[in-house]
């Protein structure tokens, strides 16, 4: 990696080039995100808020995705009793300065699903797409290499060696504790709820969305990474998928897309 790229302006160091965003340690020991211009992209390559590759870029979604991620971020603050890591954000620089956190395990991924959509039914053949799951929550590992596994919540606790689609997942003596666990999951059920109002109002509907959760120096739970276009699904009226930009003009510019008249039927 060039040394300019290690170390920024700022006394910043680069710790972890991540699919959507780069880590910096800061001098005065908070953590700073830079968001970039990726799209993730599932194993069939094409766009997907679960995806584990890069796959390719949009101009300006970095900036959007800060923006959101700002936007959520203050909402749940407003509305909820549930800390975030958020300490600043800079949307001239598409800089987010957040407090740094020890993740559980590599990392555990909150996903809460009003309708089956996505990876959920290629788990499940027998489900039938949009059905509703009253807000299910399920609960993957970060591991790109085996497919972000997910397994339940003793597994997680009580850790051991785990199957998931023919490779062993080895989760060792767990990798949250069973309070922390049950946290995330209120959590997780308590910011989708008010997330699924916010799109109500706006004549849009929620579909699935996934969160991260981590642990601060004092070992507080708090909602960490972005919430973005990326990390959801959301359709109009009509049952038509809003693209990334749609979502930032929905929720940050206002834009009505509650009576889209949108074809029906394209490949979701
Ligand atoms: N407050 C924080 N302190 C430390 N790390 C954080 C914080 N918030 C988010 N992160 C981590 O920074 C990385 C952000 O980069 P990005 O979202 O691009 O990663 P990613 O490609 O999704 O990586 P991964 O494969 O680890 O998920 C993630 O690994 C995320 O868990
Ligand atoms: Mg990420």
């Amino acid at each position: 990696m060039p040394t300019q790229e290690k170390q920024q302006n700022n006394g910043a160091r680069l710790i972890k080039k991540g699919k959507t965003k780069d880590v910096y340690a800061l001098p005065n020991g908070n953590v700073l995100l830079k968001f970039k211009d990726n799209i993730t992209v599932g194993d069939d390559g094409k766009e997907d808020p679960g995806g584990n590759k890069a796959g390719g870029t949009r101009q300006n979604l970095g900036k959007q995705s800060l923006a959101l991620t700002k936007y959520y971020f203050h909402l749940i603050d407003k509305n909820l009793n549930i800390p975030t890591h958020m300490v600043d954000a800079n949307l001239a620089e598409n800089t987010m300065e957040v407090l740094p956190i020890k993740t559980f395990g590599n990392g555990l991924e909150w996903i809460c699903r009003a309708k089956a959509e996505g990876s959920f039914l290629k788990r499940n053949k027998n489900i039938m797409r949009g059905m509703p799951l009253n807000n299910l929550v399920e609960v993957s590992l970060k591991d790109d290499e085996n497919g972000d596994p997910i397994l339940n919540k003793n597994a997680f606790v009580c850790g051991g060696k785990y199957n998931w689609n023919g490779k062993e997942i080895d989760l060792g003596n767990g990798v949250i504790s069973s309070p922390n666990f049950d946290l995330c999951y209120i959590y997780t059920k308590q910011i989708t709820d008010l997330i699924i109002k916010d799109f109500k109002k706006r004549g849009l509907e929620f579909i699935d969305i996934k969160y991260e959760f981590g642990l601060t120096r004092t070992n507080k739970v708090v909602l960490i990474d972005e919430i973005s276009a990326g990390s959801m699904r959301v359709f109009d009226k009509k049952g038509n998928k809003l693209e990334k930009d749609d979502i930032y003009e929905a929720v940050i510019n206002d834009k009505n897309f509650g009576m889209s008249k949108r074809d029906m039927g394209r490949d979701l």
